[in-house]
Formats: structure tokens, C-alpha cells, sequence
């Protein structure tokens, strides 16, 4: 679509095209109470359009030299950190402690992305800028969308529903800190970007220039990135090309391969679509797990909310659950929430605890179908580090798309495809970072001292990836490899052959036979379509347990 329109503005000969745009229309599921729509009802563009001439056609930029390309992730003394929310509030609490603790950095999936401290997944000594004495040859870059609304049945809007037939009968009255709820509506809208989500992409997309526009150097022929066919993926993308490259010309500047995410259709970047056990009651596990610690955390929240509210209103953890995420989506979308400090530091906490298990168990280590998701992300991989094209197809790689040069070339300097929180968190765990489970099953009734997998530190909105291929000493040839996530350094060590390293470097040779033989641990057929049952041993790295298996295919 929008290549299509490019085109059309770039060739003004052409027949005027009368373009309809794409109107979501108004919110139509529970809970919902706006009817607004943008752009206003009934209203076409065409294009081009003799009265709005397009800049091309004018003509008259001025001088356009561009400069040398910056290279800061290698020539800053220090990291500038992603710690900006603006035009978001920050929250405060129901305890008022007013420390240092962040509202923004306790939603799991539902925070904006910011830099985690470089000790987080256990490297103290690490930094994303380039190693001394090493020099940066290529940069793999995976990325999140950005803050969204609610996915479509989501707990905030089921919480509204509940409310709204409160508030509409007899006698209901909110007192205290839940007194805004009396005239309280929902007003978000599903699945698309907030503004302050396109913000996130557009200056992840600068700040990806900044650090590491000198590859650009490397490229002959224009980038192909990949994203998937959902409304805000294709968003995101785009975002964070006119970030990185500007937006009056970005589109002439790489190629945007729109991978198809739908039912029947493969795609690393979207591969729970086409993994049977990704969508029943194995990945059900996610749920079940984290709303058995939901029910024994939201007790005395429920026993404190209760007591102000006068009428037909019960609250149950599910509502409790639904007012922290309301908190959470109503900031992202309007810049702050009433929902937020009727919550204590000790409650939020908990709430991110929350979304630890359901991760861990629904789209991490512990759920045997997950490695499964992230394999064929992990192939695209190998294939890129190795120019070697991928061949046998058994996982969720779409043939028709790495077979070609023009839709999957092999050596660009920066490669770029986005994707979601839950299978940034399959990559990670397809990849065997141990570090995020050193210390065994999350349980679901107390958090664990000096947990590693927090949703907040991993899939984040506008989480990303980073795999650096670095010559050391500087030279042409790539000798080593690192991933970061999220600005901290992962250890490697999971990794086959890969030894301990204060960087988080691996030889890269040592790196591609180790990931190598991941990939080939990770039977995707059986675990994504063989019809089990959740053995009685916690499972640790996202696979159905190989002593485990009986010959029972679906
Ligand atoms: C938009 O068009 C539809 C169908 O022609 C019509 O029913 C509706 O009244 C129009 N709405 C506005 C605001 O003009
Ligand atoms: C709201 O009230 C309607 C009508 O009584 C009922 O059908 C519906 O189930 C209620 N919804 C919730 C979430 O309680
Ligand atoms: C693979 O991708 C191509 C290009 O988007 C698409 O036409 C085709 O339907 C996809 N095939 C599968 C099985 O997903
Ligand atoms: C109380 O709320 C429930 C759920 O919304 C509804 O089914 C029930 O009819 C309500 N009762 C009264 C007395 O309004
Ligand atoms: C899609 O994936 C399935 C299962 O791995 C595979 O058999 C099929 O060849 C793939 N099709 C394409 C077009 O990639
Ligand atoms: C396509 O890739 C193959 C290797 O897979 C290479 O030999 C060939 O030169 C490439 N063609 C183009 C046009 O890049
Ligand atoms: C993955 O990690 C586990 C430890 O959790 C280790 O036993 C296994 O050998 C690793 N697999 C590979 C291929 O490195
Ligand atoms: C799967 O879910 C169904 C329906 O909720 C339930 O009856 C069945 O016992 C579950 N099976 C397993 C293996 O958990
Ligand atoms: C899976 O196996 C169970 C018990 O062995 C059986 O009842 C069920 O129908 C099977 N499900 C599928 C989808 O084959």
C-alpha cells in the first residue's frame, strides 16, 4: 500500500488515485464506551493532488549535503542510555515513598523500553559500546513494536465492562482514592500503536543511526528489512526507518519486506500462527501459572479496594490484574492513569512478578513448545553469519522468502526485523542464554530471591535484540560475536564451546557450531505439534524433555 502510494506521488503522470484510507473505526468490543474515529468519516485523498504538489514536484530543497556517518556505539566515551518517556507522567504510588522506584519499570511487557543496568544479566564489567581494541564489522538488530492499546480481549477492557453495568445500576458510589471511578470510561482503542509507541520506533530508528550509521558504508545495494503484516509492526517498521534515515525519504532508501502474519502462513518474525501447541492448552500453562500467584498476591489488595466501593461491584483478581494493566495501557495511550497509585511499591512488584510466570511458562524457558518458536529466527541467523541459504524447511522459516537474494540477501552490514514481546522472549530462549535460569522453575506462590527472568528487562515495548559481529583485533574479518538486550550484555556461556567473557564475546566460528547444534537439539515438529502432556519434571529451556517423549504424534 504504501509503496504503491510512493509510487504514485514519485510519477505525478500518472492517473490521479483516489485512496480511501484505512479507518479503524470505532472501539467495538466490551467495554468500550468512544465512538471517535480518525481520519473523520466518509473523507478520500487523492494523489497526487495538483493542489498539494508533492515536495518532489516543486523542487526547490536547497543544498542537501548529508555529513560523515556517526559511529558512537564505537566513539562515545560513554553509553547514552534510553531512559525518556516523554509525554508520559510518571506514575506515583499508593505509599508515596517517592524513591527511586520507577511505576514505568514494573509492567513487564507493557513498559517502555529503557536501558537496564549493565549488571543485569550478569556481566558488571559490560558495555553495548564496542570492546577496546575491537572493531565493528556487521550488527543484527531484532526489535519490539512499540507502546500499543490492549490486544483485543485484553483484562482492562473486560474490567470496564464489569464497571460500566456498576456505575450504570442502583446505589453504586467509589470513595477515596477510587473515586474517579464513578465517572470513569474506557476510552482506548486495540492492537495499534499509541503516539507515544511511534515515538519509541522513530527515535529507536535514531538512535540506531547514531550508534551505528558508519555500516551503511558496507552497503551496495539497499537495505531489505523485515517486519510483519499487522497494523502497528507495519507502523513500528516504518517508524523506525524515517528515524534512521529520515522521513521524507525513507522510502527509497531500503527495501520493507511485509512478512504475512496470519492463520497458514510462516514466518519467523510471527511463528506461534503455525505451531499447533502455541495455541491449546500448552501454551495455556502461561496463564494457569501466573493467575495461581494472581490469586494469593490481589488478597488483601481486593480486602483494601473493596471497602470503598458502595454497590454492585465484587472485585476479583482478574479485576485487580485488570486495573495494574489498565494503569499501565491508559499511561502509554494517554500520558498518565488514575488506576496507577492505588497500588504500593510491594503491589507492583508483585504485578511484574506476575507477568514473570506468565512468560516464563507461556512464552519462555518453561514451556515445552517455545524453543520451537524461536528456532527458525535462530536458522535466519546462522544463514546470514555463514552466507550459507537455509534448505530443509521443518520450522516456521518461509521458504519463498530466504531462497532469494532480493528478499533475504546475506551480507548487509545492519540487518533490521521486527517482532513481539513473545517471540523476543522464544528467540532468547531458543538461543539458550542460561543466564535467565540459573536458579531453576519460577514458583507460583512466593518470588524467588534473585530471580534473572523479568519480563520488564526482556520483551519490553520497543525491546530489541542486538547481535554485534566485531573483528578483534580491528580488522576486515569478523572474529567475534556478542547479543544485548535491551543495552545490558547477555553471557554466552549456554552456548556450546563458548567460554566465560567479560565483554559477553564468543569466537565466532565457536558461536555459529554452538548454535548450530541448538538448533538441531530443538525438534520443532515434535514440539509444536505432537500431542503431550506437561511432564511431571520443570523444564528449563523451552523444550518438550527428549528422555520424555513417547511416540505420540497428533
Ligand atoms: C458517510 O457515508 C455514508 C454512506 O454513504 C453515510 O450513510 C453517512 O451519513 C456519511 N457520514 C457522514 C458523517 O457524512
Ligand atoms: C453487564 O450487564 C449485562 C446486562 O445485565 C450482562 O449481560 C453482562 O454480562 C454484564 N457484563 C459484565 C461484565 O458483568
Ligand atoms: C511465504 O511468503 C510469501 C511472500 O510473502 C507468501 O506469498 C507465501 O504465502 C508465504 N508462504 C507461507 C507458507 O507462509
Ligand atoms: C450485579 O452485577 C452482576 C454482574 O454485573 C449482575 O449479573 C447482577 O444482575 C447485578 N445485580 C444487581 C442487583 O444489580
Ligand atoms: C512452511 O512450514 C512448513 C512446516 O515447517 C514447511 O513444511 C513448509 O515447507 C513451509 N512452507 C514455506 C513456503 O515456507
Ligand atoms: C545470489 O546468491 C548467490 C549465493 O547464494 C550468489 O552466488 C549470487 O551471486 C547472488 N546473486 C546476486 C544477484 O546477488
Ligand atoms: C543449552 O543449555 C543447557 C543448559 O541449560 C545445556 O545443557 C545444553 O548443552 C545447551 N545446549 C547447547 C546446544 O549448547
Ligand atoms: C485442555 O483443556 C481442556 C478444556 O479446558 C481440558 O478439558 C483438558 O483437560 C485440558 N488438557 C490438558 C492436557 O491440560
Ligand atoms: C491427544 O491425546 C488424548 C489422549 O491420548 C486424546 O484424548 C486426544 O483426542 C488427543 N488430541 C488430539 C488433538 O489428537
Amino acid at each position: 500500500m504504501l509503496d504503491k502510494l510512493y509510487l504514485l506521488a514519485a510519477l505525478p503522470l500518472l492517473a490521479a488515485a483516489t485512496v480511501v484510507p484505512r479507518n479503524g473505526g470505532a472501539s467495538a468490543f466490551a467495554g468500550a464506551t468512544t465512538t471517535f474515529a480518525w481520519p473523520p468519516p466518509n473523507v478520500t485523498a487523492t494523489i497526487p493532488d495538483a493542489n498539494f504538489p508533492d515536495a518532489t514536484a516543486i523542487d526547490a530543497f536547497g543544498p542537501t549535503p548529508t555529513g560523515d556517518e556517526p559511529a558512537a556505539i564505537a566513539t562515545a566515551p560513554v553509553l547514552a542510555p534510553v531512559n525518556d518517556v516523554f509525554p508520559l507522567s510518571r506514575p506515583d504510588t499508593a505509599d508515596h515513598k517517592g524513591s527511586k522506584f520507577d511505576v514505568l519499570h514494573q509492567w513487564g511487557n507493557l513498559s517502555p523500553m529503557f536501558s537496564v543496568d549493565a549488571d543485569t544479566f550478569g556481566l558488571p564489567h559490560s558495555s553495548p559500546l564496542v570492546p577496546e581494541g575491537c572493531g565493528l564489522t556487521q550488527v543484527h538488530l531484532l526489535h519490539r513494536h512499540g507502546a500499543r492499546y490492549p490486544t483485543s480481549s485484553s483484562a482492562p477492557s473486560a474490567l470496564a465492562a464489569k464497571v460500566h453495568n456498576a456505575t450504570a445500576g442502583k446505589g453504586f458510589t467509589a470513595s477515596g482514592p477510587l473515586a474517579f471511578l464513578n465517572e470513569w470510561t474506557y476510552k482506548l482503542g486495540a492492537e495499534i500503536l499509541t503516539p507515544f509507541g511511534r515515538s519509541q520506533l522513530y527515535n529507536l530508528g535514531v538512535g540506531f543511526r547514531v550508534r551505528y550509521g558508519e555500516l551503511l558504508k558496507g552497503f551496495t545495494d539497499l537495505p531489505v528489512w523485515r517486519t510483519t503484516s499487522e497494523e502497528r509492526m507495519i507502523d513500528s517498521a516504518l517508524q523506525f526507518a524515517a528515524g534512521f534515515f529520515g522521513v521524507q525519504w525513507y522510502q527509497g532508501d531500503y527495501h520493507q519486506l511485509v512478512e504475512i502474519e496470519a492463520s497458514g502462513y510462516n514466518s519467523t518474525l510471527a511463528p506461534y500462527d503455525q505451531c499447533a501447541n502455541a495455541n491449546n492448552n500448552i501454551s495455556s500453562l502461561g496463564g494457569v501459572q501466573s493467575n495461581k500467584w494472581a490469586a494469593i498476591y490481589t488478597k488483601p489488595t481486593i480486602k483494601r479496594l473493596q471497602k470503598l466501593i458502595k454497590g454492585n461491584l465484587t472485585l476479583t483478581s482478574a479485576d485487580i490484574i485488570g486495573m495494574q494493566q489498565a494503569c499501565a495501557y491508559e499511561t502509554v495511550a494517554l500520558g498518565s492513569s488514575s488506576f496507577c497509585s492505588l497500588f504500593t511499591e510491594e503491589e507492583w512488584e508483585q504485578y511484574e512478578y506476575y507477568n514473570d510466570l506468565s512468560f516464563w511458562y507461556g512464552n519462555g524457558p518453561g514451556n515445552p513448545a517455545v524453543a520451537a518458536q524461536g528456532v527458525g529466527w535462530v536458522q535466519e541467523l546462522l544463514s546470514r553469519l555463514t552466507q550459507k541459504r537455509i534448505t530443509t524447511f521443518e520450522t516456521s522459516v518461509n521458504s519463498t522468502i530466504v531462497s532469494s537474494n532480493i528478499t533475504f540477501p546475506l551480507n548487509q552490514p545492519i540487518f533490521v526485523d521486527a517482532t513481539h514481546d513473545t517471540i523476543i522472549s522464544a528467540i532468547v530462549t531458543a538461543m539458550n542464554f542460561t543466564n535467565f535460569d540459573v536458579n531453576g522453575a519460577l514458583p507460583t506462590d512466593h518470588i524467588p530471591k534473585n530471580r534473572q527472568w523479568i519480563v520488564t528487562h526482556i520483551s519490553p515495548f520497543g525491546a530489541n535484540l542486538v547481535g554485534q559481529v566485531l573483528s578483534c583485533p580491528a580488522s576486515d574479518t569478523p572474529t567475534h560475536i556478542r547479543f544485548i538486550l535491551n543495552d545490558g550484555v547477555l553471557p554466552l556461556t549456554g552456548i556450546k564451546g563458548c567460554k566465560a567473557d567479560k565483554n559477553g564475546l564468543c569466537a565466532i566460528d565457536t558461536f555459529i557450531k554452538g548454535m548450530q547444534a541448538r538448533v538441531d537439539e530443538i525438534d520443532y515438529q515434535y514440539d509444536c505439534f505432537a500431542n503431550y502432556t506437561l511432564p511431571n519434571v520443570p523444564i528449563l529451556d523451552g523444550r518438550y524433555p527428549p528422555a520424555l517423549r513417547r511416540n505420540v504424534t497428533a
